[in-house]
């Protein structure tokens, strides 16, 4: 494969945060056993290909994540201008590191996602992030109070700009109504279509709003999952890849973003090769047969 391969660019909606067409995600950054220096490989390797967006979360590596980032951005203070960050809030983890938690919950009150946010720019050691997320909705949530929370954020500077995650079509209207928000990030594989008729997806098409794509390739298990419609699944996917000569990553990653609502694909691997396969997906579609191949083995029946 080409070393010249170049990620493209992609507003989340018009006029409003650009970033790159496929995003490094960092949750697993924790187990991939990285010294500072290697991290700093990976993430100028990733920008190298214009992959320039990094997704993080507080709670990433039971709160470790961000602050193994931000030791490679201490290092080398460059790469923050090179790059848009991405981080989530609103969830409380049970954590020897938060031991005034006495139950998993969430936790989306102003005090709360000023303070997280706060925490984030602290720990990625950063005067702002890109981009911040409420990571699942809270049946406590006040839309009014998180919009308040998002414009003070904003009007500091500390937050350029606000998203969710794991939003209903209508959770994201309403807030989106407060707020304009730049995207809801939510689960997407062959293995996981429900946004795609749930009206999750038709709902940020009808906006303009590109939503982001996490674990792509099921978390892994599109790799290792052996019942027989995964199998199947597996099989139809190769016999595309092997077709059209590309990587078996490639062709989930191109079977995705070519759906209307321009969805942005997470990796989530620490191996550069992983990263380039996501890539290689910009750089081709499939026909509308092969789309619905996919589909079909994605779901183990015809469309009506
Ligand atoms: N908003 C949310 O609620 C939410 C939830 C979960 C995740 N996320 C975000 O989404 C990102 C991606 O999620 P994910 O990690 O589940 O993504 P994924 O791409 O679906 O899964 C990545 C996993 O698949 C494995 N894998 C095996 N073969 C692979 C291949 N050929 N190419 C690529 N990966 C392969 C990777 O292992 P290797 O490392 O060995 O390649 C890694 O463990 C996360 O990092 C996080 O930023 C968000």
């Amino acid at each position: 494969m080409t070393q010249t391969l170049s990620c493209p660019r992609i507003a989340t909606r018009q006029n409003g945060l650009e970033m790159s067409r496929i995003v490094a995600g960092m949750w697993r950054m924790g187990d991939w056993g990285m010294s500072v220096e290697q991290r700093i490989a990976f993430i100028e390797q990733c920008i190298a290909m214009g992959v320039t967006t990094f997704d993080h979360a507080d709670i990433y590596g039971n709160y470790a994540v961000e602050a193994l980032f931000g030791e490679a951005l201490r290092a080398k203070p460059a790469l923050r201008g090179q790059m848009e960050l991405v981080s989530k809030c609103g969830i409380k983890l049970l954590s020897p590191k938060r031991p005034q938690h006495s139950i998993q919950h969430y936790d989306t009150t102003r005090a709360y996602i000023v303070a997280q946010a706060e925490e984030s720019l602290r720990q990625l050691n950063t005067d702002r992030l890109d981009l911040l997320l409420i990571h699942r909705p809270d049946p406590l949530m006040n839309f009014d109070e998180i919009a308040e929370a998002f414009t003070g954020l904003k009007a500091a500077g500390k937050v350029l700009n606000f998203g969710v995650s794991n939003f209903s079509r209508h959770q994201f209207e309403a807030l989106d109504r407060r707020i304009p928000l730049a995207t809801n990030q939510v689960e997407f594989s062959p293995l996981h279509t429900a946004p795609m008729f749930d009206e999750t997806f038709d709902g940020l098409q009808d906006k303009g709003v590109a939503p982001m794509i996490w674990s792509p390739l099921a978390g892994g298990r599109l790799f290792t999952t052996t019942d027989a419609a995964a199998e199947n699944l597996r099989l139809v996917i190769k016999e595309i890849a092997d077709r059209m000569r590309q990587p078996f990553a490639s062709v989930i990653f191109a079977w995705i973003l070519q759906l209307p609502s321009r969805p942005i694909p997470l990796t989530g691997s620490g191996r550069i090769e992983a990263i380039r396969e996501a890539v290689a997906g910009t750089t081709f579609t499939l026909s509308r047969d092969d789309w619905f191949k996919v589909l079909r083995a994605a779901r183990g029946h015809e469309v009506a």
